[in-house]
């Protein structure tokens, strides 16, 4: 039966209201729970002035008494035909969501600034006291969101999933849920205003609705103790107000396995179980159990593989055999079409590229990914390095930076923690060392392995010179005590000299830890021949891998590479005709999908390392 929420809402909403303003919640773990989508077609304002967010004194709408009808949020229309209102979405265009505005609308292409969305729908509780959440994949780059005209809240970050509860505002027929999307890149950004890669604005992954009951499976986590591989460690979160000494349900039928925990006064159950029966998850057998989380009438079934992680010494052990990491980098671009990426089937077409390379290892590069690339790769046995955007010439000293930066990597280790392909976490990407790039990245590394103890840190980092000979080159990162895997990225061959420098070239690293070359790579324009010392040529791309690999085989402590960069990719710092005409040309493969020559090097020499 389908309660209509009209006659009981007063009594309802304050009970709800008093209960929610105290735990306002958000909705996690969604891939997994039944949901209404609300993608589709939405309407939309450009607003490079921000008229609809401001009044011409530059006051925000939002904190006036009254914030009027000019406000967009307030989706007003004029009560008489006298009376003034300057914009309506009924009568705009259209977008799809998700997708980036960029590569929908020509007139969008280059469109940094503000855009308004709005899409309206109806809702009918199943049960009256149930709870109802929106969820955001991710919105590139502040997300103001609004329903009914109240404002729910904003989320900084184009690349983290964000939901609001809006048990409160909803009603049965005709909601406006209205965003306003803002991707200025801005100096104080996560990432800042420099970077290589296309800024696509919007809303660009999926938004739906989430009924919950009143109490509610909020997280969960479970991992296996690095230490020891037969114990399974994590915990249980409800949300609720019956969240108190609650008794939990946890099962793992393939495992045998049925737990009856008990919450704390919080919400809380610890999960502590050992057994010897396990069936490890791996690249050669990537195999997830289900996991069936009940309490009272929540029910949560999700699918998760147990494996452990760890460095010893110079080696990578997956389950403690070590492991090569035979990996390429990946930007999140929709292959074939362009534009942001965001579909089961734009990382199906991705990983199969990369599974067809050779590899074992997938670099997500410089940003969380769609949690299709992840959840694919748990069944694909492709193990993941997933970055925060903390890239570049970031302010270090801005309090407010870290703490954008550490909101965006506690969603990306929130939304990923259960994937057992996930194994490394990335700080930062190409930074330049100093006292407060050194705090700013330490502090960021000790918050992510207080959220999960299971995992290793790395980040690409900085190199030198030994003894100031170009010949000699060495990583002289004072990040490097920090990270668990040394990481960095080298162009010897294109940024630094000509490919017959490589054999010149020797590598002296005196840490005892593991070395993953995070980049390496050069240009070609796909289809463009010539001699092996000609920029842009097929045989200088292939040539420079040929000699580059051949030149870090010599490092003792290699343990993996993910070459830059598995499809050529969007920028706008790459404006050379008729060769680049807007795209970073060092892909293995074209942006059309065809193979460039170092593709077959780079899956030749992974498959001498089976
Ligand atoms: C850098 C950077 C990449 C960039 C690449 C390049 O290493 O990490 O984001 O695209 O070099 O110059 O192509």
């Amino acid at each position: 039966m389908r309660f209509s929420c009209y006659f009981l809402c007063p009594i309802l909403f304050l009970a709800i209201t008093l209960f929610t303003s105290a735990q306002q919640a958000e909705i996690l773990n969604t891939y997994v729970r039944p949901h209404t989508s609300l993608n589709g077609s939405w309407k939309y304002i450009v607003d490079p002035y921000e008229n609809g967010f401001y009044n011409y004194r530059l006051q925000a709408f939002e904190e006036q008494e009254d914030p009027g009808k000019n406000a967009f949020f307030t989706n007003s229309k004029p009560a008489d035909p006298s009376e003034l209102i300057e914009y309506d979405f009924d009568f705009s265009d259209s977008l799809h969501v998700p997708g980036d505005w960029n590569s929908q609308k020509e007139k969008l292409f280059y469109y940094e600034g503000s855009l308004w969305y709005k899409r309206s729908f109806d809702y009918q509780l199943q049960n009256p006291s149930n709870r109802i959440f929106v969820h955001f994949g991710a919105s590139n780059y502040v997300s103001d969101v609004y329903l009914n005209g109240e404002k729910l809240g904003r989320h900084v970050g184009g690349f983290t999933p964000f939901s609001y509860e809006i048990t409160p505002y909803l009603k049965a027929r005709d909601n406006f849920l209205i965003l306003k999307v803002d991707n200025k890149r801005i100096k104080e950004g996560v990432p800042t205003l420099n970077t290589d890669w296309w800024n696509y604005g919007g809303i660009t992954r999926d938004v739906k609705l989430i009924e919950t009951p009143d109490t509610f499976v909020h997280d969960y986590f479970l991992y296996l103790n690095p230490d020891d591989p037969n114990q399974i460690l994590g915990f249980v979160q409800l949300n609720g107000s019956q969240k108190s000494e609650r008794e939990i349900q946890l099962n793992i039928p393939d495992l045998s396995v049925s737990l009856r925990l008990k919450t704390d006064k919080d919400g809380h159950a610890e999960i502590d179980y050992s057994t010897r029966q396990i069936r490890y998850w791996s690249p050669d057998d990537p195999y997830l159990y289900e996991v069936e989380i009940s309490s009272g009438e929540d029910q949560i079934t999700d699918l998760i593989g147990f494996r452990t992680i760890r460095t010893k010494g110079d080696k990578i052990l997956l389950n403690d055999k070590t492991v090569f990491l035979k990996g390429i980098s990946i930007h999140e671009e929709k292959p074939l079409q362009g534009g942001r990426g965001n579909s089961l089937e734009d990382a199906k077409q991705l990983l199969s590229w990369a599974r067809e390379m050779g590899c074992n290892f997938v670099r997500l590069a410089h940003y969380p990914h769609n949690e299709h690339m992840v959840r694919l790769a748990d069944e694909m046995g492709l193990l993941v390095w997933e970055e925060n955007p903390v890239y570049w010439t970031i302010s270090w000293d801005n309090p407010k930076t870290y703490a954008n930066a550490a909101q965006q990597l506690t969603e990306l280790i929130t939304r990923d923690k259960n994937r057992a392909s996930v194994i490394i976490w990335s700080m930062a990407n190409e930074t330049p060392a100093s006292d407060s790039r050194n705090e700013f990245l330490t502090n960021l590394s000790a918050l992510a392995r207080k959220q999960d103890p299971s995992r290793l840190i790395s980040a690409a980092l900085e190199q030198g010179r030994v003894n100031n000979d170009p010949l000699i080159r060495t990583i002289d990162d004072p990040f490097a005590s920090v990270v668990d895997i040394l990481s960095f990225n080298q162009y010897i061959g294109w940024y630094d000299g000509l490919t017959d420098k490589l054999a010149k070239i020797s590598w002296s690293i005196e840490q005892n830890k593991p070395v993953l070359i995070s980049e390496f790579g050069a240009g070609a324009k796909y289809g463009l021949h010539g001699d092996k010392l000609s920029r842009w040529t097929e045989e200088y791309q292939e040539f420079l891998y040929e000699e580059t690999l051949k030149m870090l085989e010599a490092i003792p402590q290699l343990q993996g590479m993910s070459p830059w960069i598995l499809v050529d990719f969007r920028s706008p710092r790459r404006v050379l005709p008729r060769i680049q005409d807007g795209w970073n040309r060092k892909g293995l493969i074209s942006e059309k999908g065809n193979k460039k020559k170092a593709f077959y090097t780079l899956q030749k020499y992974y498959q001498s390392k089976d």
